[in-house]
């Protein structure tokens, strides 16, 4: 009998916590704050938008209305760190999601699930198995370069193993970015040197904070890395964290701002590094747990004096 109740307790709190996981924390997106401190000395803040792993289905209006939200935050530049669709029917309503903040200075790169559709799986699988190179040998199925043709006629700049440059209020950004590593797909010898000395800021831009990307962007002099694809570990474990990454990095960096400290810049500093959590998730694995959905506004202000 007792152990009957027990049992029965259970199953009630694991089908309450699925429910919660399902209904409620995938559709309740935070917006996180953060101040890094990269600019130079004397130069106004920097507002930057960081929005990642989208995911991106036609039915998902609540994640939708939450995207749109974000430009009354004003920022003066949007990055977006990849998986942004998750149909092939979803970039109509990306763009029409994104609206005005197409209209900012933003740049972007594609994440392994811009290029693939969805699989069924086992929502749990990637605790047990990281799905690295998964694709890498594929030929991609969603319509990825539709996508990076809309958002380049939008004006943001395509960062997929190539360099840019943006003024944003009168400051000279430089940008290097790569396709996904978690895909292969990473090149970095196509955008591999110093980064512009002459630039205010210099910004790596890549899906999967994988470490040997994140080691070649700091050694060329780029002081603050973007990324995302970790989802935050997804389905954490409250008062322990993530389990798992599902990439290079360890659990401590899995979201967040962060060092990355294995090699040094040129300058001998070590580069910034902001991991986002992400605002969705595969539509075959619908669940968060003590891990919100997440936007993240970067307020970047002038680093202390040497
Ligand atoms: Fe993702």
């Amino acid at each position: 009998m007792r152990a009957r109740t027990l049992t029965s307790i259970a199953v009630a709190a694991g089908a309450a916590a699925v429910g919660y996981a399902t209904v409620i924390e995938r559709n309740w997106f935070a917006l996180r704050y953060q101040d890094v401190p990269v600019l130079p000395a004397g130069t106004d803040p920097l507002r930057v938008l960081h929005i990642s792993d989208l995911h991106l289905t036609p039915g998902r209006h609540r994640l939708m209305a939450f995207v749109r939200s974000l430009d009354g935050l004003e920022p003066d530049l949007v990055v977006n760190t990849g998986d942004s669709i998750a149909s092939p029917d979803a970039i109509g309503y990306l763009l029409d999601t994104l609206g005005p903040l197409l209209d900012r200075p933003g740049v972007f790169v594609y994440g392994s699930n811009d290029l693939y559709s969805p699989k069924p799986k086992n929502p749990a699988r990637y605790l047990w198995r990281t799905s690295s190179g998964e694709h890498s040998d594929d030929e991609p199925d969603l319509p990825w370069e539709k996508l990076g043709g809309e958002l380049s006629a939008a004006g943001w700049l395509d960062l997929n193993n190539k360099r840019g440059q943006l003024t944003v209020n009168g400051l000279d950004i430089a940008f290097a970015g790569v396709h996904d590593p978690h895909s292969a797909r990473d090149r970095y010898d196509q955008v591999a040197g110093p980064a512009d000395p002459a630039a205010a800021l210099r910004i790596g831009v890549l899906h999967s904070p994988e470490p040997r990307v994140l080691d070649q962007f700091t050694a060329d002099g780029y002081e603050l890395i973007l990324a995302g694809h970790t989802h935050g570990g997804q389905l954490r474990v409250p008062g322990y964290g993530a389990l798992v990454t599902n990439c290079g990095i360890d659990r401590a960096r899995v979201s967040g701002l962060s060092m990355n400290p294995q090699v040094a810049r040129p300058d001998g500093k070590t580069s910034w590094l902001y991991v986002s959590a992400g605002l969705g998730t595969s539509p075959w694995a619908p669940a968060r747990f003590a891990c919100r959905p997440e936007a993240t506004l970067l307020t970047l202000v002038p680093r202390s004096a040497p």
